[in-house]
């Protein structure tokens, strides 16, 4: 069957991921392992531009996200996993990137100045973390990738990887697709207090969690602050314990929203329903998280062959670019 496109996209190794991840993207990068050829990277050298200082758990992270991903369906058959600083390929490309990049445009990027400013002069004033973008844009084009299934708060950045191609073709000739955006239709998942679900917030619900504390995490979360005793109407919009039905009570959710606004149906007991499907759904997803975690070497040898599977579309991209940009390389037999 012919595919619609190449699909490139990934994550930072910086922790667990959660409720958010999962609903958000996992599950979209999913169901499009039909329909594109799909590479998906563990990117731990973007890691390292903000988290330099402190790598002791990056491997472990690592393994972490890849276990993540697998639970939740990424399939090693028909997607490629890997780990970006297995495939030196991005480096170089990220170099040469580098070149026809103007400062200028780095310094201007929204997240950019977002995080020198939240994060403040210790993690960003580097090098590394200003050229975030171009190593991303080197993490895409190197697979000649067409389509990023991303969120929103990516965007300035593939309009800057955008411009950046266009600036390397208009030099070299047309090597790179300019690569496009697909925004996932998932909604933005909230987190316990209300907030978006972020690990800055500290309130996440994460796919490592056990049952136990998924219960308790549920059991304290934020509701509607209107609604302080059971028969206080409440207004189910406003509360994230409903949004939550929304996704795992599909159900149920007009009763419960029916219930909650005539005050019949109380917080406490809201919540317990949510539980009970919201565990339901995890379940199939922490069996298999935990059987991989108790099988680092079958987790290891996905990523290795994702690796080697990487590595051979990169090596002829970069073969490409060192002979449009006629560099050495191009007339030696560097690997
Ligand atoms: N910047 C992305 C994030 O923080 C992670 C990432 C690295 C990425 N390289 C990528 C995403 C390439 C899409 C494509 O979520």
């Amino acid at each position: 069957m012919a595919k619609k496109g190449r699909i490139l996209s990934g994550h930072r190794p910086t922790g667990r991921l959660h409720l958010g991840h999962l609903e958000g993207t996992l599950r979209t990068w999913a169901s499009l392992q039909d329909d594109y050829e799909c590479f998906f990277e563990i990117a731990d050298w973007h890691a390292l531009t903000t988290g330099f200082e402190d790598t002791d758990l990056l491997r472990e992270n690592i393994e972490q996200v890849a276990i993540d991903w697998l639970a939740a369906g990424l399939d090693p058959e028909r997607s490629v996993l890997f780990v970006q600083s297995d495939v030196k390929q991005h480096a170089e490309l990220y170099l040469l990137l580098s070149m026809v990049t103007p400062v200028s445009w780095l310094e201007r990027c929204p997240t950019y100045k977002d995080q020198r400013q939240q994060l403040g002069d210790e993690k960003t004033a580097g090098y590394g973390f200003l050229g975030y973008p171009v190593l991303q844009a080197a993490d895409i084009v190197i697979y000649k990738a067409d389509t990023v299934p991303v969120g929103e708060d990516q965007l300035p950045h593939l309009e800057l990887i955008r411009e950046i191609v266009r600036r390397f073709n208009n030099i070299y000739g047309p090597v790179f697709p300019e690569p496009e955006a697909k925004l996932s239709r998932f909604p933005v998942i909230p987190g316990t207090d209300g907030r978006k679900m972020s690990k800055s917030y500290d309130n996440t619900i994460d796919l490592s969690d056990s049952p136990e504390v998924i219960t308790q995490k549920v059991r304290k979360m934020f509701t509607d602050p209107e609604k302080i005793y059971k028969g206080d109407p409440g207004h189910p919009d406003k509360c994230p314990v409903f949004f939550y039905h929304k996704i795992y009570n599909q159900g149920r959710t007009q009763p419960i929203k029916q219930g909650c606004e005539s005050g019949e149906l109380g917080c406490v007991d809201c919540k317990v329903e949510v539980i009970e499907h919201l565990l339901a759904a995890l379940e199939p997803l922490m069996e298999r998280r935990a059987e991989l975690d108790a099988n680092r070497s079958l987790v290891r040898e996905v990523l290795a062959v994702g690796a080697e599977a990487a590595r051979a579309v990169a090596t002829d991209t970069i073969e490409e670019v060192r002979q449009a940009m006629k560099t050495a390389a191009a007339v030696t037999t560097n690997p």
